[in-house]
């Protein structure tokens, strides 16, 4: 018999897994499916990249790097926080991780003693709430919706905050609704948690997909928050497994001690070829193609408010649109199972965001061609109609 950790229990799959997996199958079939459940952009990892990758390799470059990273791509990082953000960000303080997962796992292990709280919005990321609970540590689930642009904020923080609480931690702009929290949200969140002496914990993975708005870092606030951020979505390199954890000075040396015993390193490969990333030719084939999300949020969004999905905010970036799908369903979870069998339409469930009305929520990602998404809308509202 297995004998697999107590811990283990809390921590759930994806259920947006299963659908996938009964969408290959469907395909295998020969039925022909929309996917709007994917978290990751559809395009191919832009040519510099690669072709720096394919180069590095070459040249056997296959060891381990140090630790904390490639020392030219932290300070490549670090040159980007000031051209782009205009913050200085020592590179001595950035860890080049495997994916924003590797960072979050890392933040999330130095920062929590068994049963320290951690306050997170719900719904939000749900692997957040599985790395709390791998530290031993109790995730505080902050119910938010369309009245705090589904975002956490001070009030919120101030509500759901208890004597045991050490962090606080939110995505802006956030998976699953897309939305940016506000500047001045932000500042206040971090006085209060600050004052609590607690640590703020800011997951920016989706900066960069931001469409209207200019998205700030929350280092331009302090250098007492821990950001987090990767190479997955903005800079499309997905399957290269490269992130980055923003930590204060203070904790350097535990991150450092730290990923040297999980992973060693990040990817060796996607180090090299990331620092293409930064070169004008590839950052204008990054912003090409997040004016091509823009461009399928803008037709998505009225699109499906149209059909009767209720989307009161209009997200700020990532490539995510969460409705409410209760004009059709109060089980989202049974309507999203529904409309992959009879209409060939993959969505995700609230329920993999966590709990707060998961069962009215449903989350459409544009990650597929503009083409595919008027398909993907015909065949729901023939579903609907029907
Ligand atoms: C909010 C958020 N954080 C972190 C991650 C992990 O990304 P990765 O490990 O690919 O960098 C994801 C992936 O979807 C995400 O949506």
């Amino acid at each position: 018999m297995a004998r697999i950790a107590h811990r283990m229990d809390d921590i759930k799959p994806f259920h947006v897994m299963a659908l996938l997996g009964r969408a290959r199958e469907l395909e295998a079939q020969g039925r022909s499916i929309i996917h709007m459940e994917i978290g990751e952009p559809d395009f191919v990892t832009a040519q510099p990249i690669i072709d720096a990758g394919v180069k590095a390799l070459q040249a056997g470059k296959t060891h381990y790097t140090p630790t904390m990273g490639l020392p030219a791509l932290r300070e490549a990082i670090s040159d980007y926080y000031l051209s782009h953000y205009g913050v200085e960000v020592p590179a001595q303080r950035i860890a080049i991780t495997p994916g924003a997962s590797g960072a979050l796992q890392l933040a999330f292990s130095i920062l929590i003693n068994p049963g320290d709280g951690v306050v997170l919005a719900d719904p939000g990321y749900p692997c957040n709430r599985h790395f709390v609970r791998l530290n031993e540590g109790q995730s505080i689930a902050a119910q938010v919706g369309a009245d705090s642009n589904y975002q956490l904020n001070e009030a919120i923080l101030k509500t759901n905050w208890t004597e045991k609480s050490v962090a606080a931690m939110l995505a802006s702009p956030s998976n699953p609704t897309g939305a940016l929290v506000g500047d001045d949200d932000l500042k206040a969140m971090y006085d209060f948690v600050t004052q609590q002496k607690g640590t703020l914990v800011v997951d920016e993975i989706y900066h960069g997909l931001v469409y209207e708005k200019q998205a700030k870092t929350a280092l331009a606030i302090s250098d007492d928050i821990f950001v987090i951020n990767s190479f997955s979505k903005y800079f499309g390199m997905t399957g290269w497994r490269l992130g980055w954890l923003v930590v204060p000075e203070a904790y350097v040396d535990a991150v450092d001690r730290l990923a040297q015993n999980i992973f060693l390193a990040a990817p060796t490969t996607a180090q090299h070829a990331a620092l293409a990333a930064f070169e004008p030719e590839t950052i204008a084939i990054f912003n090409q193609r997040r004016d091509a999300f823009a461009e399928r949020r803008n037709y998505l969004l009225p699109a499906l408010r149209e059909l009767g999905f209720e989307i009161p905010v209009t997200p700020d970036g990532a490539f995510y649109l969460y409705a409410n799908c209760e004009t059709f369903s109060d089980n989202s979870y049974e309507f999203v199972s529904e409309l992959l069998e009879k209409a060939g339409v993959a969505i995700t469930p609230g329920i993999d965001f966590g709990e707060h009305a998961a069962s009215k929520h449903v989350r459409f990602a544009y990650t597929t061609s503009l083409e595919n998404l008027k398909e993907g809308v015909a065949r729901i509202r023939r579903f609907i109609k029907s």
